[in-house]
């Protein structure tokens, strides 16, 4: 018998229409287009505005769309798993409201919290439900509504982050395409570097904590960038080398959108060309659980089938990986 494996059937995204502009955010922080866009390549990025708007809302937008893009019925969906670091609540799950809102009735839901990796990490679990034989469809979301947690007072960090919801559809197939491979790590040391100080049980939020401004994302981003740089482009080199996958054979590295020296210093270790690699910082900044699946999204009319993929990513945690990807259907007939 064919081995079973989990393929990526649909994807789909959903993104709020308020464009955050360099120029926008020059005049609320010291800083200016030309710092910004150096430093990271960011010019916009999309900020969900609306009193009672959550990660949810951006989530079951794009699943119902992705329900519509491929033809199934929500009754038919056995799991849905939700990265995202910036839940509606502390609890319930945010996948759970995400499926009420997206109609889903028959299906179980839980979140997977991996930071800026949490779309890779989320990715090889849903894959393993359906490997195993276990599931047939399950629904990853990748969501963040980064905009709740930014401090618009900080110029470190107010320039980067961006909100969106995406979703992708995993179903079983015993064709060589799907989710090949995955190698993932974590260091718990990198909490150091980036976390956010209150609002969890260590300190729960009070006047105090607010006042100190502890709910916002805390960044070191020099020391984040070093281990990003290295950790992204190692992962992604060993998934090539292990996979014997030439520079040539790549058709796309589909790098998380932190910084776009980040994601050059990846491409340049893995040996391959700009053209061969997704990069929308430029629009969207950096949407943490969003990003990779906000990439596959706007390319997919240009993915084909057995096209080769690695995923890589690097976030807090701090937590990395990579994802080896054979693409399972011609993008064009999918719009
Ligand atoms: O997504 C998950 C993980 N996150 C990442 O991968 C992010 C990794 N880190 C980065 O992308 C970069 O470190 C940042 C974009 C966050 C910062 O860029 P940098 O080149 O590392 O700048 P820096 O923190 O070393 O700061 C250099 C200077 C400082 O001024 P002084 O001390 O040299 O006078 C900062 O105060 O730039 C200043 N600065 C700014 N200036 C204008 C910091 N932010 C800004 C700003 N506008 N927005």
């Amino acid at each position: 018998m064919s081995k079973i494996r989990a393929a990526i059937t649909g994807i789909n995204a959903s993104v709020p229409e308020y464009i955050l502009t360099n120029e926008e955010l020059s005049n609320m922080v010291d800083t200016s287009d030309e710092w910004i866009t150096t430093r990271t390549g960011i010019k916009t990025r999309h900020i969900l505005k609306g009193e009672g708007k959550g990660t949810s809302d951006m989530g079951a937008e794009a699943v119902k769309g992705l329900l519509k893009k491929t033809n199934t019925d929500p009754d038919e969906v056995d799991l849905l798993i939700c990265a995202t670091v910036t839940p509606d609540m502390q609890f319930p799950a945010t996948a759970n409201i995400i499926a009420d809102k997206a109609g889903l009735k028959n299906s179980f839901h839980f979140d997977i919290n991996a930071a800026c990796s949490g779309q890779i990490y989320a990715l090889t679990t849903a894959a393993m439900y359906i490997q195993s034989g276990l599931y047939k469809k399950v629904i990853l979301v990748g969501a963040d509504k980064m905009s709740s947690i930014v401090d618009y007072t900080d110029r470190s960090t107010c320039v980067i982050f961006g909100d969106a919801g995406t979703a992708m559809m995993l179903e079983p197939t015993t064709e060589d395409v799907g989710i090949i491979d995955s190698i993932h790590q974590s260091d718990g040391f990198g909490r150091v570097h980036l976390h956010q100080k209150a609002g969890g049980s260590v300190k729960p939020a009070s006047h105090a904590t607010v006042d100190a401004r502890e709910h916002y994302i805390y960044q070191e981003g020099q020391a984040v960038f070093k281990f990003a740089v290295s950790k992204m482009a190692d992962v992604s080199v060993e998934m090539m080398k292990k996979h014997h996958i030439e520079p040539d054979d790549l058709a796309w590295l589909v790098p998380h959108q932190a910084n776009l020296r980040i994601i050059e210093a990846t491409a340049r270790r893995m040996g391959i060309e700009k053209e061969q690699v997704m990069i929308n910082i430029q629009r969207y900044g950096n949407t943490t659980s969003a990003t990779i699946a906000l990439c596959l999204w706007e390319w997919e009319n240009q993915l084909k089938k057995g096209d080769k993929l690695i995923l890589s990513a690097f976030g807090g945690g701090f937590t990395w990986g990579s994802v080896y990807v054979k693409w399972a259907y011609d993008g064009k007939n999918h719009q």
